[in-house]
């Protein structure tokens, strides 16, 4: 490794967030809304994804710039197709931290090929588990049952431990918050809150719509008695806390009420090899033509170190009711 990358506020470059696959077979009202991502929307072309060789490659470069963790994303990951091959291809590297964020609706299919692949643990985005309110935000009917069939074999097969995603939106699913704790309680997974996030600018964002993560700790305190616990590292995006009856952990990832940018060490390549700095950026850095004009490794670290290096980034910082009306990159594009 040359020498470690720091962006303009000293902070360095950890993590690459990879979005495989624009597309989703969900249709979650906070991220791809149907009016929006309808029969005549426009995904990526085959051809404009980069291909696992060409990942496998970007992989390499960033790694000798510090990057030390690797996050599959979509869209939907899982539906890439012989997304195992890709995995297969990372998990080579094997002092990188690889996992991976899915909606588990293909998971108890590929669970073992995902392991057997060398993936290492994996992160599961259910809502809710009342069956009403699950299908109602991933607005396609699907049933939560079958995403508990997919993390039951995810556990199985060893991806574990397994965190569980929840996005929380006032009135719409923050009464699942305490039976979404009460039911992982003891089972070794990880449940986090996420406050609901103005990503894009098609998810009709509002600040009411938000629950701090403070008042969903005094609910699930009153309820089931958690305290805080110290993080695992510097910078981790989660706030962990316990149960008091050691019967394992929660976190809440409080990007809307108490930002976490100050150490942010994150940066995310689109499927189609657009480098964003921020989940919230309104622009990116082409790495594609780079890497299909035949550059060599040389150039293309030195693209990427010139983006870190003017990187200013603080959006969770600066977020107003104004600024969530920007024009930024969709969730589905860039991956979450
Ligand atoms: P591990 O805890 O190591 O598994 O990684 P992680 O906390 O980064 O996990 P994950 O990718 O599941 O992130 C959880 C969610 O936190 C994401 O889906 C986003 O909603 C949010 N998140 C992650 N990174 C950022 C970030 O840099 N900025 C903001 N605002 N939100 C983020
Ligand atoms: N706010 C917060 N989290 C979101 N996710 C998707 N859209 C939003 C949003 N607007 C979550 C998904 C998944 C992860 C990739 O990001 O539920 O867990
Ligand atoms: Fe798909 Fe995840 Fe977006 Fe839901 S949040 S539409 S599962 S990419
Ligand atoms: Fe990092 Fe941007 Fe999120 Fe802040 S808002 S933590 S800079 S990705």
């Amino acid at each position: 490794m040359t020498m470690p990358l720091l962006d303009t506020r000293g902070r360095p470059l950890r993590d690459l967030r990879i979005s495989v696959t624009d597309r989703c077979n969900f249709r979650c009202t906070y991220c791809m809304p149907k009016e929006i991502y309808g029969k005549d929307f426009q995904f990526l072309e085959r051809e404009q994804l980069l291909s696992f060789g060409e990942i496998h490659r970007l992989v390499r470069i960033f790694k000798d710039h510090g990057v030390e963790k690797i996050r599959i994303t979509g869209g939907e990951p899982l539906v890439r197709r012989k997304l195992e091959v890709l995995i297969e291809m990372l998990a080579y590297h094997d002092t990188l931290d690889l996992t991976l964020t899915t909606n588990a609706s293909l998971l108890k299919q590929k669970a073992r090929a995902l392991k057997d692949a060398g993936l290492k643990r994996i992160t599961v985005s259910l809502d809710s588990l009342d069956n009403t309110t699950f299908m109602a935000m991933n607005d396609v009917d699907f049933p939560v049952e079958k995403v508990l069939a997919g993390i039951e074999e995810a556990d199985r097969v060893g991806l574990n431990p397994i965190k569980i995603n929840m996005v929380v939106k006032r009135g719409v699913n923050d009464h699942s918050v305490v039976d979404m704790a009460r039911f992982f309680k003891g089972s070794g997974h990880i449940v986090r809150f996420i406050e609901f996030m103005d990503v894009g600018h098609t998810n009709g964002w509002k600040m009411q719509h938000v629950v701090p993560s403070r008042e969903l700790a005094a609910r699930i305190d009153e309820a089931l008695s958690i305290e805080p616990i110290d993080p695992n590292y510097r910078g981790e995006v989660a706030e962990r806390w316990r149960y008091r009856d050691g019967s394992g952990e929660v976190g809440f990832i409080s990007s809307v009420t108490q930002a976490f940018c100050r150490d942010c060490t994150r940066t995310r390549l689109s499927a189609e090899g657009q480098l964003f700095t921020c989940l919230f950026a309104t622009q990116g850095t082409d790495l594609r033509t780079l890497l299909r004009t035949e550059a060599s490794d040389d150039e293309i670290s030195d693209a990427i170190a010139r983006v870190w290096h003017a990187r200013t980034d603080r959006y969770s910082e600066i977020r107003t009711e104004d600024t969530a009306k920007q024009r930024k990159v969709e969730m589905s594009y860039i991956g979450g």
